[in-house]
């Protein structure tokens, strides 16, 4: 299957968007009135070059029904933010126990674990006030439905929901498919819909075309992880950033210790194409850049 956009144009629309939500982070944490650790622990773990994904696909989904990257790019950020606070609470020892993430030492290495759960909380505390003071432009009911979206996608039914599903799996050889579909679901999938309907929510979508983000940002999710699992097993650690085998040596259930490397390749293709096929009613650069992006991330490599 291709797509108007080539994994080359994906890339460098990826990086002029994620270069705008690096700018506008920096410029939410100087905002924030504290010096010490725990500040220069939060711009350590958010400023460390993450691929910024799921800002960049709250503002492209946003620009696909005309809402303007300043007004969604408060969501976009908070995003990122609680995005960020996950990955530092999940490579802490009491999780994955992993001691490099984006190609530098995780938070708790870099720092001390009490200061990288502090400052995985406050990335996640202040992302609900950059998200409740997105009101330029924008309707109040508006930002208070994408508010509740984020809150249950990031909280118990959705993402910390996962993560905890993910640690009850951890260790054990009789985890069945269907448990490992719900636990990708959860603990990255929710995320990823997440972004892709607030910026719907925000721009004032009609129910259809969120459902059409929904299903989008859903099979995005499920490609996304099946890759990830892939990588953990086939990347490079310089090239990913993050340590390679850490879900054997821990004993994750993932879909290539499940289902082997090669299947596992095939589904992530089969759910990317059906994130395109979830797009066919829209027209235009944004639609072509998200259509774009979900056979890009099948083939990433870090
Ligand atoms: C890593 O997410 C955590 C998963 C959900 C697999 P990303 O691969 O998007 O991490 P960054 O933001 O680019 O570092
Ligand atoms: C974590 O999944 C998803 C989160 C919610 C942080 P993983 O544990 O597979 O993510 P990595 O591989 O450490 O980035
Ligand atoms: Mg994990
Ligand atoms: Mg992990
Ligand atoms: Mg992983």
């Amino acid at each position: 299957m291709s797509t108007a956009f080539d994994s080359q144009q994906v890339k460098t629309v990826l990086a002029e968007r994620g270069a705008q939500v690096e700018a506008y982070l920096r410029h939410c944490l100087d905002g924030i009135p504290m010096q010490g650790r725990l500040k220069e622990a939060m711009y350590y773990s958010l400023l460390a070059g993450g691929k910024r994904l799921r800002p960049v696909l709250c503002l492209s989904t946003a620009s696909l029904f005309g809402l303007t990257a300043d007004a969604a790019m408060p969501f976009a950020a908070a995003l990122e933010m609680i995005h960020t606070y996950s990955l530092i609470h999940d490579d802490l020892p009491a999780m994955d126990d992993d001691d490099l993430r984006r190609g530098r030492p995780s938070c708790h290495k870099a720092f001390d674990e009490a200061t990288a759960i502090l400052a995985g909380d406050a990335l996640l505390t202040d992302a609900f006030g950059f998200m409740a003071s997105a009101t330029a432009g924008i309707p109040a009911d508006r930002v208070l439905g994408a508010l509740a979206a984020v809150s249950s996608a990031a909280g118990a039914a959705g993402m910390v929901g996962g993560q905890i599903l993910d640690m009850d799996c951890t260790g054990r050889t009789d985890v069945p498919l269907p448990t490992l579909q719900t636990l990708h679901a959860l603990k990255t999938g929710a995320m990823f819909r997440v972004a892709c309907i607030s910026g719907g929510l925000l721009a004032g979508a009609s129910d259809a075309d969120l459902d059409a983000l929904r299903a989008y940002g859903e099979a995005l999710g499920v490609t996304f992880q099946i890759v990830d699992d892939i990588l953990d097993e086939t990347a490079d650690t310089a090239t990913l950033g993050k340590p390679v085998g850490s879900d054997a040596e821990m004993g994750k259930t993932t879909y290539p210790s499940l289902i082997g490397l090669e299947r596992s390749r095939e589904l992530a293709q089969a759910f990317a194409e059906k994130a395109v096929d979830s797009l066919r009613g829209f027209t235009g650069a944004d639609a072509d850049f998200l259509r774009g992006l979900s056979l890009m991330l099948v083939t990433r490599n870090n």
